[in-house]
Order: C-alpha cells, then sequence, then structure tokens
C-alpha cells in the first residue's frame, strides 16, 4: 500500500492533475479493516490536509459509520485522487485513468464487504447509467480486471447529500445495518 501510494503520487495520467489540485490525497483508514469506502473524489479540504473525506461531509460519513461500531474497520478512498476544480463531478475519464490504482487497492486488501458512496462512485464501479436511488442498497460483485480479486459491493448515498437532504438518513441506515449484517458474517448470500 505504500508503495501503491507513492505510485498514484508520481502518476501523470490523470487530466485532473494539472488543474489546480494541491496534491495527491489517496486513503485514510485501517489497511487492515474488513471494509473498503469508495467515495467520489477529494474536495477543498481533501485537498489541504491530502486525506479523503476530512470535511463536513466526511465527519458526517465518521459519524455514520461510528454508529454502526464501523469506523475501525474502514479503508477510505476515492474513485479519483485529484480535487476537481470547483469540486465538479469527476469526468469518467478521469476515474478511468485512476481505475487500476483503486482495484489494485481493492486487491491489496482484500476486504470482506466494498461502500461506494455517492452516484459518481457507483457509476464508476458498478460500470452502470442507472441513478443512485436505483443501485442503493443492492449488493453486486466487483473484481478487479487484473488481480481477479474480487469482494460484494453496494452503493449508497454520499452524506454531501444528506447534509442537503437529512430526511434521506433513513436510508443510508438501511443500507449500512445491511453491510455490517455483510461484515459480522449475518448474511449468506444464496450461492456465495
Ligand atoms: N467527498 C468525497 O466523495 N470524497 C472525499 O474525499 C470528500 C468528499
Amino acid at each position: 500500500l505504500d508503495e501503491l501510494a507513492e505510485a498514484i503520487a508520481a502518476f501523470e495520467g490523470c487530466p485532473l492533475r494539472g488543474m489546480g489540485a494541491r496534491q495527491a490525497v489517496f486513503a485514510r483508514g485501517n489497511p487492515q479493516g474488513s471494509l473498503m469506502i469508495v467515495g467520489e473524489g477529494p474536495g477543498a479540504e481533501e485537498d489541504a490536509r491530502g486525506q479523503p473525506f476530512v470535511g463536513k461531509a466526511g465527519q458526517l460519513l465518521d459519524r455514520i459509520l461510528t454508529a454502526a461500531d464501523l469506523l475501525d474497520e474502514a479503508f477510505i478512498t476515492n474513485t479519483v485522487f485529484w480535487r476537481p476544480p470547483g469540486n465538479r463531478t469527476p469526468t469518467p475519464q478521469e476515474q478511468a485513468a485512476c481505475a487500476p490504482f483503486v482495484e489494485r487497492t481493492l486487491a491489496l486488501l482484500k476486504p470482506k464487504a466494498v461502500l461506494l458512496v455517492g452516484a459518481a462512485a457507483a457509476k464508476a464501479v458498478l460500470k452502470t447509467d442507472d441513478g443512485i436511488m436505483r443501485t442503493r442498497g443492492q449488493w453486486r460483485e466487483w473484481r478487479s480486471a487484473e488481480d481477479g480479486i474480487a469482494a460484494p459491493v453496494m452503493a449508497t448515498l454520499h452524506p454531501a447529500f444528506l447534509l442537503r437532504q437529512p430526511q434521506a438518513k433513513g436510508l443510508v441506515w438501511k443500507d449500512i445495518l445491511d453491510l455490517s449484517a455483510r461484515l459480522r458474517g449475518e448474511v449468506v448470500e444464496p450461492g456465495a
């Protein structure tokens, strides 16, 4: 993972790199944990501090994970490692440039489950144009192309959305409880 972080910091193949980002933002959390979380991309606070999900949305994410007793299990990264200008959504091309690193992270961590946070992460990882209200809360399989490592993956709503629409918190809590049950081995999918 340290080598991966160094490779990301030296990587010049993502167009976002030259668009004003201060530094590469890779990950934070427990690399030995059972849960990998993938968000959209760094914002202003993350760009300044070099860590993902440390602004307002990140603090809400941490509160949700703490409430479910999952914070210590989580390793948190994003679909892109450089802040998009003006906090716009990263383009599919920018996400594709960073995707091999995200997949390598999956292969190194071998998490028990992956949580995709927000529509941009869901679309990129699940390779779908379906909206987040359709994809959230459903288990799929995510397999890294190069290493063939797979993990069950679920999308949920972004905490930045919850800050604007607090009434949607119940949906996220439902997803988190499902995730928690899976991590604790309480749910076995047919055929899994
Ligand atoms: N939103 C994200 O999707 N990722 C971050 O790191 C911060 C905010």
